[in-house]
């Protein structure tokens, strides 16, 4: 069995119900919104987010899930996918999923829309439920993952930014939306403060280890269905640059700079510059950040006791780090 289907198991049957209704989730009246949504679905992600949803709540629980858990799981992926399609507009980015983004094929005007329309379905849903408890996780996770992305666009404008800034903003515009899963799984069966709490933070740690992987892909040429090398492109520094100008010669370290502010479209400079990181250890350094946000995640989870839904969490939590996309 491979790790996906791991991982899946113990939540198979919830997750192929999730599906189903997050796909209700998005109709509209509007045919062109249809259009687009019914594109989307059609190229679905990894579903990480509710698999973090649907696992914490059974691990919690026991094994039994409600109603609030889905509409937890389909808001959740529902901001996901507002914030990818916006996301892709910000990173002027026409690949996502492996296919073309909503931006590279309605533009930029339609994909702004349609990634509120999501928010908004997302945020209705839990209104229109009563489910404020989890209503209040998830809009700190979008103010939080708003400010992320901003506070990412003025460090690039300044090319200033210190690795505890990076990770304000991993921690912000990625790992804040995990760590609303896990705490959202957890409230939909739970009660209790200390565990939604637990849960929270253990969502963000594998939330940070989630965004350094994400980041570290770009500096691949791997097959990972969206493009690669373009966060230097768009002058976003991540954690292995960060590393790498923090520990070069002053000549480097102007010679780097100068590349991500004046040459960050030259295709050749940007590919040296890519070089200049993976020789002096920036992938590396990185990587060994990325285990130990993992390896502090996977630490609380210890408090709780053995079952299939803990297993199948934890394999998700290497997985996190192992992932080929
Ligand atoms: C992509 O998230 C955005 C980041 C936070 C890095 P995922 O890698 O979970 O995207 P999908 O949903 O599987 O496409
Ligand atoms: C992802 O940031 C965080 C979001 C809030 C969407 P990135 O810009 O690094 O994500 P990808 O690599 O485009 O998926
Ligand atoms: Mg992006
Ligand atoms: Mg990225």
């Amino acid at each position: 069995m491979n790790v996906t289907s791991q991982i899946k198991q113990p939540i198979f049957k919830e997750m192929e119900l999730f599906e189903k209704k997050f796909y209700e989730s998005m109709s509209s009246q509007v045919a062109l919104l249809n259009r687009i949504t019914y594109y989307i679905v059609n190229r679905k992600g990894k579903q990480m987010r509710p698999m973090f949803v649907f696992l914490t709540a059974k691990m919690i629980s026991g094994g039994t899930v409600n109603e609030r858990t889905y509409r937890g799981a389909s808001v959740i992926e529902l901001i996901h996918t507002a914030t990818l399609v916006h996301d892709d507009v910000v990173d002027d980015s026409n690949r996502r999923r492996g296919f073309f983004s909503i931006n590279a094929l309605w533009k930029n005007k339609i994909a702004v829309l349609v990634g509120d329309y999501l928010l908004s379905k997302g945020l209705l849903l839990s209104i229109d439920n009563g489910d404020f408890d989890l209503l209040q996780i998830i809009s700190v996770a979008v103010r939080e993952m708003s400010e992320g992305e901003l506070l990412q666009i003025e460090k690039a404008r300044r090319l200033d930014i210190t690795e505890s800034v990076y990770y304000e903003i991993i921690r912000k515009k990625t790992a804040t939306l995990i760590a609303a899963c896990c705490a959202l799984g957890a409230k939909s069966v739970s009660e209790d403060v200390a565990q939604v709490e637990n849960m929270r933070k253990f969502g963000e740690l594998i939330g940070m280890a989630f965004q350094i992987k994400d980041d570290l892909f770009d500096y691949t040429d791997d097959a990972i269905g969206k493009p690669t090398g373009i966060d230097i492109k768009e002058q976003k520094m991540t954690l292995p640059l960060i590393y790498v100008l923090n520990h070069c010669l002053p000549k480097e370290k102007s010679w780097l700079i100068n590349s991500i502010k004046n040459h960050n479209k030259d295709k050749k400079r940007v590919k040296e510059v890519i070089a200049f990181v993976k020789n002096n250890n920036g992938l590396a350094y990185a990587e060994q950040k990325m285990i130990e946000f993992q390896q502090e995640a996977l630490q609380l989870l210890e408090n709780y006791p053995d079952s299939d839904f803990k297993t199948a969490l934890t394999i998700m939590v290497n997985y996190v780090i192992e992932r080929k996309k």
